[in-house]
């Protein structure tokens, strides 16, 4: 196996950000793909990062193009393309308009590299995974999404902040909905081993929940203009690691279903262990009752928005 090339839709922050961490973990060749009238402007951002490569001890080469022929026989795609929040909306807000974006991405996507694994940032993640997975035409496992890797990683750092530990020690896992309704599984939290919900008085937990919920909106709000962009890429940086050099690390990702935890023609943050494949596994974690409730009714929320779109 040559070297990796890695795909990577969208020069906005988010994208562009994703290219340099790939590039300082040296994870293959990138290529960053945009819209033709600003493909100047990305293939400027992308001879910087590349001109990085040689002080990051990457071998990373990075360019930036407006042509999808530039993007073939790429072994992971991730699309970060479509609009973000802006303060007041919700992620459901920007469904029609990244709908329409990602169906011309992925067709564009899948004719020059049939064999990718496509990684999807771009929100509504949950229902722009699975439009993505009809209009690509490619095997289910192939096509998944990232939030759960995000709000994880969001609750470790509240956590590790709150307890003085390493952030690096606090394991989280995050199912559901990229919104209001994900669910973190306290009880499963745990700072090396040590169940958080032994070491953190209840009310404590209950708001570091609550920030982590609302941590992608905390930022929104902040900056005014356009969402989070550093922790999206690191997380998208893990799950391509995973996928590229085949660590089959387990993530909660966004996998399309069929009939896993009883779900069927719908996406969701389930835990994956994730390899050169794509989703490799889907594991089955039993769920008491409340927390089935909780995903129960976001896929019925989910499968509302998506019929508009069948
Ligand atoms: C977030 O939570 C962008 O949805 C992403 O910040």
């Amino acid at each position: 196996m040559g070297i990796n090339k890695i795909t990577v839709v969208g020069g906005g922050n988010t994208g562009i950000t994703t290219a340099f961490l790939l590039t300082v973990k040296n994870l293959g060749d990138i290529v960053v793909i945009d819209l033709p009238h600003i493909a100047d402007v990305v293939k400027g951002k992308a001879l910087d990062i590349w001109e990085a490569a040689p002080l990051l001890s990457s071998g990373s080469r990075v360019v930036g193009t407006g042509d999808y022929r530039d993007t073939a026989d790429s072994d992971l795609v991730i699309i970060t393309a479509g609009l973000p929040r802006k303060p007041g909306m919700t992620r459901n807000d920007l469904v029609k308009a990244n709908a329409e974006i990602i169906r011309d991405v992925v067709t564009q996507t899948v004719k020059y590299s049939p064999e990718a694994v496509i990684l999807i940032l771009t929100n509504p993640v949950e229902i722009i995974t699975q439009l993505a997975r009809q209009y690509s035409g490619l095997p289910r496992l192939r096509v998944l999404g990232q939030a759960g890797v995000l709000d994880g990683a969001r609750f470790r750092a509240f956590a590790a902040a709150e307890l003085n530990v390493k952030a690096e020690d606090v394991t989280t896992l995050v199912l559901g909905v990229h919104g209001d309704d994900m669910l973190p599984l306290t009880r499963l939290s745990t700072v090396g081993s040590v169940p958080l919900e032994t070491l953190l008085p209840s009310e404590r937990l209950t708001e570091i929940v609550r920030r982590t919920k609302g941590g992608g909106a905390e930022i929104v709000n902040l900056l005014g203009s356009g969402s989070a962009y550093f922790a999206p890429a690191a997380a998208l940086t893990a799950m391509a690691s995973s996928i590229l050099l085949n660590e089959n690390r387990l993530f909660a990702a966004v996998a399309c279903l069929d009939g896993e935890y009883g779900y069927k023609d719908v996406a969701l943050n389930l835990p994956v262990i994730l390899g050169r494949n794509g989703i490799e596994k889907i594991v089955d974690l039993p769920l008491t009752p409340p927390e089935k409730e909780v995903l129960d009714r976001s896929v019925s929320e989910v499968k509302a928005i998506l019929a508009a779109y069948a």
